[in-house]
């Protein structure tokens, strides 16, 4: 019988030093700092100003930072998965490169792209591997530079998004503890309301793609809005009723953090009392892969080894689901 189940036993993170602002943004776009705030609950973002750096950049920040908190040996890790939708480089995964830079040189490494989703599915991956006993420690990293995709003269857009990365740690467990239930989902409804038009195969980048601005992340933020909510509250109902848990069972909801009005409708539906819902949106903005890991990070002083955690995240496709996790250490 496997009694394995694989739990998060070390987190990290990393986001730049130059802090966007709404005030800030009201000097690029015709917004206001009150509407940003109440639309969306974000105050300001971080970005990643130097050219010369890529996503890799903030993944290897936020790896070395989970490295040195953890104490471990980045020769023992086994395998990365980096989870971005903004690699460095369409082709030549990322996660190679960061693999390599951290000193994970007995790792094998790739990426996984499932927009604003790509860490939640990264867990069920890593996971998977973990709970069939091929790997002993699995790193999952979540990084965006969203900055090198947004168009700062789209106010739907600019003042939504900012740079930052995570990474949790992967091991086997034999208390029961760490991931329990996944509910994962994608419908290509979607595909049209969240996008990056051009660059990939079926619009490979021309003067024409780049005159028209197709290069940049475009959202109809009103119908992504309408599903965000609807479906991030189902699969958070899911996860509790399939497993018999009530709103008293949850000690935390970890939500990706997109809106607040998103997240405040899914800790409604779930009936979860506000302490309960963690959130850094306020200072950070939708970081897409990064909201996960930047959140079990700021927060990580708070769990304590046996709380019940709600994972939840929609994205772009669209994609979505919710995890059920027990944490599985007390920070020392
Ligand atoms: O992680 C998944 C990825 N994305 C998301 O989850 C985003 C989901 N969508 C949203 O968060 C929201 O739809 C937005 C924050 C993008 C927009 O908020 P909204 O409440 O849906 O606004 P809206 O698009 O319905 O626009 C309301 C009004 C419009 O003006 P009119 O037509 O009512 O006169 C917009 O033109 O607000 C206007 N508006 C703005 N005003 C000031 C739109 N953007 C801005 C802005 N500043 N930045």
């Amino acid at each position: 019988m496997n009694n394995i189940t694989a739990a998060i036993t070390a987190v990290g993170a990393y986001v730049p030093d130059y802090v966007l602002t709404n005030k800030i943004l009201e000097t690029l776009v015709d917004t206001n700092d009150e509407w940003i705030t109440s639309r969306t609950g974000i105050k300001e973002r971080r970005i990643l100003k130097d050219d010369t750096k890529g996503t890799s950049f903030l993944a290897i920040k936020a790896a070395q930072d989970l490295i040195a908190k953890a104490n471990i040996d980045p020769l023992e890790i086994d395998m990365v998965i980096m989870a971005t939708a903004t690699p460095d480089m369409p082709v030549a995964a990322s996660g190679v490169y960061v693999a390599t830079e951290i000193g994970a040189t007995n790792a094998f490494a790739y990426d996984l792209q499932a927009a604003c989703s790509s860490f939640l599915y990264g867990m069920s991956t890593a996971a998977a591997y973990i709970q069939s006993g091929r790997y002993k420690k699995v790193l999952l990293i979540g990084a965006d530079k969203m900055s090198s995709i947004v168009d700062y003269t789209d106010r739907t857009t600019c003042i939504i998004f900012g740079d930052g990365a995570g990474a949790a740690l992967f091991e086997p467990n034999y208390e029961g503890l760490g991931l329990q239930d996944e509910y994962l989902r994608s419908d290509a409804v979607g595909r049209d309301f969240l996008k990056i038009d051009a660059g990939g195969s079926l619009h490979p980048a021309s003067i024409q793609t780049v005159e028209e601005g197709r290069h940049n992340i475009k959202q109809d933020g009103k119908t992504v809005f309408k599903y965000a909510v609807t479906n991030m509250a189902d699969a958070s109902e899911m996860i509790l009723k399939r497993n018999n848990l009530t709103n008293a069972d949850v000690d935390w909801l970890v939500p990706h953090q997109a809106n607040k009005r998103i997240i405040d409708a899914t800790a409604s539906r779930m009936n979860l009392e506000d302490s309960k819902v963690l959130m850094n949106i306020e200072k950070y903005g939708n970081t897409t892969s990064a909201t996960l890991p930047l959140v079990l990070n700021d927060f990580e002083n708070l769990f304590k080894k046996g709380d019940t955690i709600i994972l939840a995240a929609f994205g772009g496709g669209f994609t979505w689901g919710s995890i059920y996790l027990k944490w599985a250490y007390d920070k020392k």
